[in-house]
């Protein structure tokens, strides 16, 4: 792989940053990460999408300009991914000049391309959604399935694409290429759904939305929301501005979106490009929902949860025991569920006990027994060594799994390793094998292993938890940044002979988290 282009979806800015929408940005900048540490250029786009009635009516409703209102929103979300060290390359808003040229030079070619035309519309519309919905795809009381709310019936001329023209050819491609799709069980779900596509409307009458990109040169008429939100992908690695950046990166490798809005990204997303002969995304990932306490996300509900009000609750000062536990709650693809007691056994578990006292243990012995020193006939050869076997072959794991955008099972193998690391040492119990002078040397090669396989652990594990996973490097004795250390040069015996600890060097990573301080702060994001 020679680039690695990862686009997130936009989010409305109609409501401030909740743990769904972080959800599906630490994801991301795992997997950016992940793709950096293995020295592949790449670009990571987020950002958010201002325009269509949703916006325009929750800003008449604060008596504040739209624009006003996507300002303060969209401040609000980036500030939420500077707290969660979301590490993207840039961040686009649709209401940027440069994006609105996008918009409208594609909406302008497919006019043009006769793939865009003019017709009268009767259509059943979901604000919800930003679409409109077929009879079909209600459910039995006539409502929009997501939003359970009527949807409105419009009358109006509207500018159409030709997305019927295209269908075929999308089955096609989604057949011929396996893992355009992901997880795969999905692709089934588009090609159902291709099967009735239709034309779409991909405008509205200006009296009925304002807040939009109007048509070229129809000012009645104003550009609908998903044409305009999925050029954000072009926009965003300088298509029409900077060649070189475009040249580069494009296409996108990685699209990751929730499972909600993967036909506009599997059908109209694909068919628009296909109009515009502009080459296909290589992969479009689908991720499940996090519901909270186990019931969906609703301001109704009153159980919105903005992410950084977590941090807050728990006395949290970086973000990466949520960063960990939102990766680790279920496989990638399925629903997770956030509650506090889960995130608190779960960090507890893994972060503050299986790899905070091993880690801790083990410096603490080392300094103990050895002054801190690793003794260069300490440094055991990787050859009949279980745990450097063990640490090379989840390095394999991560990298597979990666690529497959599992970052859940990546985890899962860095914790094997850590829990292998945790048998190892048990099981040669170093405490007894310091008190004989014959087993001294047993001893230091015993924790040695250990803390090379926390090395690895380190570097592996960095994309999920950065700051502890600097904090684990310099309790090493490294004083460079674990960031810049790259994959290829992850190998068994790396970790030198020196003094790297002392009595004040070792502190605990991770501190258990303090249920008391666990309240209902948290709970009134919205
Ligand atoms: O759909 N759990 O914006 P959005 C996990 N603007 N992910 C969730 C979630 C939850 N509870 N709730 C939402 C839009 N998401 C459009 C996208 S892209 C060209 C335009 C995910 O703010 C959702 O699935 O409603 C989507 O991927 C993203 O957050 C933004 O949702
Ligand atoms: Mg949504």
């Amino acid at each position: 792989m020679e680039k690695f282009y990862i686009a997130t979806a936009i989010d409305y800015v109609n409501g401030p940053p909740h743990i769904g929408h972080a959800y599906e940005k630490i994801a991301s900048d795992v997997i950016f990460r992940h793709y950096e540490q293995r020295g592949i250029p790449a670009f990571f786009l987020t950002g958010s999408d201002e325009h269509g009635i949703k916006i325009q009516k929750a800003a008449s409703e604060k008596g504040i300009s739209p624009q006003d209102f996507c300002d303060d929103i969209a401040g609000k979300f980036i500030k939420e991914w500077k707290l969660f060290d979301i590490k993207y390359s840039r961040y686009i808003r649709t209401t940027e000049a440069e994006h609105k040229r996008v918009v409208r030079h594609i909406f302008k070619t497919l006019i043009e391309r006769g793939d865009i035309y003019k017709a009268s519309y009767n259509g059943l519309y979901c604000t919800g959604c930003e679409c409109f919905l077929s009879e079909r795809e209600l459910d039995d009381d006539g409502n929009c399935p997501s939003h359970k709310t009527k949807p409105q019936e419009v009358r109006e001329e509207n500018y159409f694409f030709r997305l019927s023209k295209y269908k075929e050819r999308i089955q096609e491609h989604i057949k011929a290429n396996p893992g355009f799709i992901l997880p795969d069980y999905r692709a089934n779900e588009v090609l159902n759904q291709l099967k009735d596509a239709e034309d779409i409307s991909v405008s509205r009458s200006r009296n009925s939305v304002s807040w939009g990109i109007p048509v070229p040169d129809d000012d009645s008429q104003v550009i609908y929301v998903w044409i305009d939100a999925l050029s954000n992908y072009l926009t965003g690695i300088g298509y029409l501005s900077n060649n070189e950046l475009y040249e580069k990166f494009w296409p996108t490798d990685c699209h990751m979106i929730g499972k909600d809005i993967l036909k506009f990204h599997s059908i109209y997303w694909i068919a628009i490009l296909m109009a515009m002969e502009i080459p296909l995304p290589k992969t479009i990932v689908a991720h499940g929902w996090i519901t909270i306490d186990q019931s969906k996300m609703s301001k109704s509900l009153g159980n919105v949860i903005a992410p950084g009000d977590i941090l807050g609750a728990f006395g949290l000062e970086v973000p990466d025991a949520l960063r960990y536990f939102l990766m680790t709650t279920t496989t990638f693809g399925n629903d997770g569920n956030y509650s506090d007691e889960e995130f608190k056994n779960k960090v507890n578990a893994d972060l503050a006990n299986n790899l905070g006292n091993l880690l801790n243990r083990s410096l603490s012995m080392l300094v103990k027994y050895f002054d801190g020193n690793v003794s260069p006939e300490a440094v055991t050869v990787a050859e009949n060594n279980n745990l450097a076997a063990l640490s090379d072959k989840t390095k394999r794991e991560v990298i597979e799994n990666m690529d497959k955008y599992q970052p859940y099972q990546a985890a899962e193998s860095i914790i094997n390793l850590v829990d292998s690391a945790n048998r190892y040492i048990n099981e040669q119990a170093p405490w007894t094998l310091a008190k004989n002078e014959e087993t001294q040397l047993q001893c230091a090669q015993v924790l040695y292993n250990v803390l090379e396989a926390l090395r690895y652990v380190s570097v592996l594990i960095y994309p999920y938890i950065p700051n502890i996973a600097q904090n684990m490097r310099e309790q090493l004795g490294f004083d460079d940044r674990v960031s810049d250390f790259m994959l290829s040069d992850l190998q068994w015996g790396g970790l030198k002979p020196g003094r790297i600890a002392s009595k004040d060097s070792v502190k605990p990573v991770f501190l258990r988290l303090d249920s008391e301080l666990a309240g209902d702060k948290k709970k009134n994001a919205n």
